[in-house]
């Protein structure tokens, strides 16, 4: 070919390359590139009972104050006739009080209990409940009769009992009695009477951890949780599950520190705790919030086995509370008692993983799970700083480091999302050598707007980051789950993927939160006695980790990574096993922009999810659950009638062998392309 032929066909064909390109902005996947691992655990769950997470929520008891052991013992229950509270022979050391019920003084009165639960007991037509109480005879009689029923106290019906059963106790010795009641109609705010129902007047009886579960649990657990809010989190597909918290890790003062021994063994002889989310604020005060530890490691470690998430617990590190406590105070434990703090995290280890022979492995076993589960990871202390945290963080790490060198060890960079408190523990944690440094940013939307290059800048040696709490709250005290919120954290979080070397955790925080229970918000999902509603943050962490992909890829503006480049953040991911090329973007604009994607010729499919509302404020309600929800296409890859008209979306070919594939990304729009290369 002659020179100057080569030289024309060279401008010709340059020119149809650059007609093949609709107008807008061109993003280019790199497909060839090695790119990072994302790790498994990169998308997860923070849980705390904070909100009525647990107690109240995903712990599916329905009584409050079962065992009689709040510090009002009768608290959460109303009673009527003669109904006292002992302490001394219950079949429960660690749980001593129970109630007397005794003949009321005439046949025409009634003695009994009567329980609303936290904010009513839901109860739904046709559903079975799961009635269990300990009890005994206490007098003449040698059986007495009760009556147990679901009721609906505060409605207008004929009858308030939407089902009932009689019991007789039969022994005067404790024992354990079940029964099934079933509901006739569905109320949100229901209760259960328990009452005597013996026509003798010497009629005496004690009750002990009355409890009432739905029959259908999450995995037919017996000490089970919310079918409905468990499902919630198994839909999110989490990498890990971080538990118990938060701050109930550290306590107001350290007696009321999580102590996750309390939380193992029989669940009738757990110890109760005052939450620390009682008294969070007086102008939302939950005076009935306690911890029961029915929720406790055992059942966290089995929903982390269940959920397909690594566990990864908090321990407390002998610091109280920092945010509730003046270090004059001397809240935290003394240097020399820290040993006992020690010791509980190096038995936790045990406990997960330790054979059936060793000391914690055998209560494991015990309960039900001889197979170890596993622990890979131990936070060690919460939202900590100051020099009070780093000496006794230090200890604590080595002794962990020592006795179990495989535990990955996840430290903190304090409450804050930087300043000086975050340099300086940044600084330590790099010192210490811990794998993990846990941050948390609870922040307005101008810092998820800006800041999806967080972790550009972040070395790349030494520890990895574990964004372990966050959320866009509202600015001027909106704090709700807006669609806005929820796209501004998309958009941020493209950022934690493209770090996929620095970022290897992460989990939005709370997660839960009962409509008329809460303490903090926004939170990924609510609530109410019946019903549950995934928030749009919901289903941005579910539509990332739903698509997460094995390895991060470039994926290029003009040569840069799309961060805040004409308003879009993006990331590409390869999921080796099925060969997708994911592409993850935010058009923060409120307008339409024309997105062209460069990608690899030969693709077999393709399809795009997308999260959009037009009105930014828009939020999904328990009324109307699904008003921002994920919607799928599939995407047309045939190619453009023209492709020299620069105003025609769809797919070109290249003549390098690779397509381009064109399409109007809508004003706010949150999507995840699926490409599909085989
Ligand atoms: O997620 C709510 C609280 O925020 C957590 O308990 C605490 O760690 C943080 O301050």
């Amino acid at each position: 070919m002659r020179k100057g032929l080569t030289l024309g066909l060279t401008v010709l064909l340059s020119a149809a390359t650059l007609l093949a390109q609709p107008r807008g902005t061109t993003l280019v996947v790199d497909d060839k590139a090695e790119g990072i691992p994302i790790q498994p655990t990169m998308y997860g769950i923070f849980l705390e009972d904070i909100n009525f997470a647990a107690d109240g929520g995903l712990y599916a008891e329905k009584i409050c104050n079962r065992s009689f052991e709040y510090d009002n013992p009768l608290q959460g229950w109303k009673t009527f006739g003669k109904v006292e509270v002992l302490s001394e022979g219950g079949p429960f050391d660690r749980n001593p009080h129970y109630v007397r019920l005794r003949y009321p003084g005439h046949p025409a009165r009634q003695c009994g209990l009567e329980n609303g639960g936290w904010l009513g007991i839901g109860l739904e037509a046709g559903a079975e409940y799961r009635l269990s109480f300990w009890a005994r005879t206490a007098g003449k009689p040698r059986t007495v009769g009760l009556l147990a029923a679901l009721c609906d106290p505060y409605g207008s019906a004929e009858n308030q009992v939407l089902g009932a059963e009689e019991v007789t106790v039969t022994s005067s010795k404790w024992t354990k009695y079940e029964v099934v009641l079933k509901a006739d109609r569905t109320v949100a705010k229901g209760a259960f009477r328990l009452l005597l129902w013996d026509e003798s007047q010497e009629a005496v009886v004690d009750l002990e951890h009355v409890s009432l579960f739905p029959s259908d649990t999450f995995h037919g657990d017996e000490n089970g949780l919310r079918k409905d809010l468990a499902q919630a989190l198994a839909d999110l597909h989490p990498g890990i599950l971080r538990f118990p918290g938060g701050c109930i890790v550290e306590g107001t003062s350290l007696d009321n520190r999580y102590q996750w021994k309390n939380t193992v063994g029989p669940v009738e002889n757990r110890p109760i705790n005052i939450n620390r989310w009682n008294y969070g604020t007086f102008e939302r005060m939950f005076p009935d919030y306690y911890q029961s530890g029915g929720l406790g490691f055992y059942e966290y470690f089995r929903l982390a086995e269940e959920i397909g998430a690594e566990p990864v617990p908090i321990v407390s590190c002998g610091m109280a509370c920092q945010f509730q406590n003046d270090p004059e105070w001397h809240p935290n434990c003394s240097l020399e008692d820290l040993g006992t703090y020690i010791q509980d995290a190096l038995d936790l280890i045990e406990f997960a993983n330790g054979s059936p022979k060793s000391k914690w492995g055998k209560v494991r076993a015990e309960m039900g799970h001889p197979e170890p589960f596993g622990l890979k990871y131990l936070g060690i202390g919460n939202e900590q700083w100051g020099a009070e945290f780093i000496e006794r963080f230090e200890p604590f790490m080595k002794a962990v480091r020592a006795k179990y060198p495989d535990i990955q060890i996840v430290g903190t960079s304090g409450p804050y999302l930087g300043g000086e408190w975050f340099d300086d523990l940044w600084k330590e944690m790099r010192r210490l050598g811990v794998d993990l440094v846990d941050e948390h940013y609870y922040s307005w939307e101008g810092f998820y707007e800006k800041n999806a290059n967080r972790y550009d800048s972040y070395p790349r040696t030494g520890p990895k980051v574990f964004a372990g709490e966050y959320a866009c709250h509202g600015s001027d005290g909106k704090k709700f789950n807006h669609f806005n919120a929820a796209l501004l954290e998309a958009s941020f979080m493209t950022g934690l993927e493209r770090n996929a070397d620095v970022v290897v955790m992460s989990s939005y925080a709370p997660t839960f939160a009962h409509v008329e229970g809460w303490q903090w918000r926004p939170d990924l999902i609510w609530f109410d006695n019946l019903r549950v509603m995934r928030s749009c943050s919901y289903y941005v962490q579910q539509l990332y980790a739903a698509n997460k992909g094995s390895r991060v890829i470039p994926l290029t503006i003009d040569g840069k990574p799309v961060a805040d480049v004409r308003n879009l953040n993006a990331t590409c991911a390869v999921d080796d096993a099925t060969g997708d090329l994911i592409v993850k973007i935010a058009n923060l604009s409120p307008y339409s922009q024309v997105v062209t994607f460069d990608l690899p010729g030969g693709l077999t499919g393709a399809e795009r999810t997308a999260l959009h509302s037009d009105n930014p404020m828009d939020e999904n309600t328990l009324d109307e659950p699904s008003r921002v929800v994920p919607v799928t296409e599939q995407l047309d890859l045939t190619p453009v009638a023209d492709p020299a008209n620069e105003w025609l979306l769809g797919v070109r070919h290249q003549e390098n062998g690779r397509i381009a594939y064109s399409e109007r990304l809508g004003g706010r729009t949150f999507a995840v392309y699926r490409f599909h290369t085989k």
